[in-house]
């Protein structure tokens, strides 16, 4: 771990890999409430990715209540559990999902890793980080809340896309993840994914609000990545546990996932990786 210049986190005074050394395709998605889409967010983005030819990792960051896995109706044997407690190394632990994206499957029904603070986590941060930088996307399912687990893995992300949907509740959580970010993950890039959005201009008007309240109240600023519409299709892909760009490929849903995927390929190989690796 010494190979990575290591830098203090204000509150959970965690060592943290200086941000501007993080893999550009390391992503976090984050969201406060449960229940918002951010596990078919990300699933969907890898198996739409891979689609587009990129080299996908997917990690199961939620690591109390881990689904991942079922969503892609995978079977792991080895879990992130597994690479914590030194049975197995990261890359072991690694499946094979949809069009050859490689999965990373963490352990339902574990009450104490979401508890594990950014010095417990290191066994899989500095693995992560190497194994990262061979992939075009690796995006990190980072669960809900904003418990030290959620914010570590975040705050080890090069950014974070952090995913609410226009409703109340979801929005004041959306708020309160970007205010712990802001104060335990500072220089972090946070962009908005509203999921479940009437329409573009719903989707917008939800970002205004949400980003000026945090110019306002926190001083930072927030991104807006793009938005998802409320489709049935993608409840009917979950029950076939397939991702929505496979099952329905031709449905609303899938044609936002499959322009976002492909805007944040665009953006995320612009930055550092000309420098290759
Ligand atoms: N855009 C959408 N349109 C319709 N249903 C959705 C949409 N996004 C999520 N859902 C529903 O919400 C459920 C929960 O989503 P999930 O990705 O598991 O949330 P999280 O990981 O944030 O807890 C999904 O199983 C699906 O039925
Ligand atoms: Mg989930």
């Amino acid at each position: 771990m010494s190979e990575f210049p290591v830098v203090p986190m204000p509150g959970v005074a965690a060592p943290v890999r200086d941000a501007a050394s993080l893999p550009d395709s390391l992503i976090a998605v984050v969201s406060g409430k449960g229940g918002v889409g951010k596990t078919n967010l990300v699933a969907n983005l890898a198996v739409a990715a891979a689609g587009q030819g990129a080299r996908v990792l997917l990690v199961d960051g939620d690591l109390g209540l881990a689904n991942l896995d079922v969503l892609l109706g995978l079977t792991p044997t080895l879990t992130l559990a597994d690479v914590l407690e030194g049975r197995c190394r990261l890359e072991e632990a690694r499946l094979e999902g949809p069009r050859g994206i490689h999965v990373l499957p963490a352990a339902a029904g574990r009450c104490d890793l979401p508890a594990l603070r950014p010095r417990e986590l290191a066994p899989l941060l500095a693995p992560l980080w190497r194994l990262a930088e061979r992939y075009d996307l690796a995006l990190v399912d980072a669960g809900a809340g904003v418990g030290p687990a959620v914010v570590s893995l975040a705050a080890s992300c090069r950014r974070a896309l952090l995913l609410t949907t226009p409703e109340p509740t979801a929005f004041a959580d959306a708020y309160a993840t970007l205010k712990v970010l802001h104060t335990e993950a500072p220089g972090l890039p946070v962009e908005l994914v509203v999921n479940a959005a009437r329409d573009e201009l719903a989707a917008h008007a939800t970002h205004e609000r949400l980003a000026r309240l945090a110019g306002r109240f926190l001083g930072a600023s927030l991104g807006f990545r793009g938005f998802l519409p409320r489709d049935p299709r993608l409840a009917d892909a979950v029950a076939r546990q397939s991702a929505v760009v496979e099952a329905f490929p031709a449905a609303k849903s899938s044609r936002h996932l499959v322009a976002l995927a492909r805007d944040l390929l665009r953006d995320v190989r612009r930055p550092a990786n000309a420098g290759g690796s």
